[in-house]
């Protein structure tokens, strides 16, 4: 199988690099060799790699920034994506493409599923509804997952951000009331890997399928357990638990507004591959792991 990785320098994108590789060839391109904006150039170069798979993990996921600069967002999110799932319609190629929580507007009491009404609250949720569409609307193979809350060691992230904070400063102020699931983009990448391979078996039917870990916990709550696990790994850290304040979305104004209620009920693809998705706290212990052994002040 010809594979074509697009954004392999984010966090899913490094991670799929090393799983997808058991799959087929991979040509792994980052934004220094392919800006999606430039749509032309796009076009142009899918085609020249003629792929039996494209996987996009490019997006533009500066959440408050696109508030402001609505025109990247889109033009990332959905108007690249319209041509990648052109090209996949036009050659008979499949492609895989993920998207997020934030299509919905959290006011659901219990996980989203995958047939839930979407209704973004901000820009970005709503350039990667538009995603959503074109790929619909192509009529090509396709897979896409929507996941949340995602992190890896190597990436800009909310556990990166705790840790930082809590080794400058002696107190933080976390949000108490936005629920969700955290989820590595090793979780997300292998699956990605599993999935293909059952998509390719015809054994998972083209859709749209939630990928999460396990579990459900606050901003608050993250920051909490992040800040007590590093601790007991060593990390140097000046603030504690007990100096972390639960606030509410409200006394932490920002420009893009966030559901209350993220969580995605990822029970089809776990039972479609047979999967047993593990609790969200499995790979943050592997993350601060990671940190851990790769620089002990991390
Ligand atoms: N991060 C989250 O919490 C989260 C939550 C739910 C869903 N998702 C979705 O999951 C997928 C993977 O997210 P992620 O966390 O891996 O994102 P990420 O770490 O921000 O990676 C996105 C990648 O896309 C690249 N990119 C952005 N604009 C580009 C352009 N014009 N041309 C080429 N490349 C461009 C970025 O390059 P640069 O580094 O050069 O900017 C980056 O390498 C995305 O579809 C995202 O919407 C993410």
């Amino acid at each position: 199988m010809n594979i074509l990785l697009l954004g392999k320098n984010g966090q899913v994108g490094r991670e799929l690099q090393r799983t997808l590789l058991p799959l087929g060839t991979v040509t792994a391109l980052g934004r220094d060799a392919l800006d999606m904006e430039a749509t032309d150039t796009l076009a142009a170069t899918v085609r020249a790699h003629a792929p039996d798979l494209i996987v996009n993990a490019a997006a533009w996921t500066k959440v408050d920034l696109a508030e402001t600069q609505p025109d990247q967002a889109f033009a990332v999110n959905a108007n690249a994506v319209e041509i990648l799932a052109q090209i996949a319609a036009e050659h008979g190629s499949t492609l895989v493409h993920y998207s997020t929580d934030y299509v919905f507007d959290g006011t659901k009491q219990a996980a989203y599923v995958e047939g839930d009404q979407a209704n973004p609250l901000n820009v970005y949720g709503r350039s990667k509804l538009a995603g959503e569409q074109m790929v619909e609307a192509a009529g090509c193979r396709f897979i896409l997952f929507r996941t949340s809350w995602v992190f890896s060691a190597d990436g800009a992230n909310f556990i990166k951000t705790i840790l930082r904070l809590a080794r400058e400063r002696p107190s933080l102020r976390v949000v108490a009331d936005q629920f969700g699931a955290p989820t590595s983009a090793e979780l997300i990448a292998d699956v990605t890997a599993l999935a293909i391979a059952a998509h390719h078996r015809s054994q998972l039917a083209d859709g749209v399928y939630h990928l999460t870990a396990r579990g459900r916990t606050s901003w608050y709550d993250l920051a909490c357990y992040v800040v007590l696990r590093a601790k007991e790994l060593g990390f140097e850290l000046q603030a504690d638990v007990s100096d972390i304040q639960p606030i509410a979305t409200e006394d932490y104004p920002l420009p893009a507004a966030r559901p209350h209620n993220s969580l995605l009920a990822s029970d089809a693809i776990a039972h479609r591959l047979g999967l047993e998705l593990p609790d969200w706290t499995v790979h943050v212990d592997r993350m601060l792991d990671q940190l851990r052994t790769r620089e002990p002040q991390s």
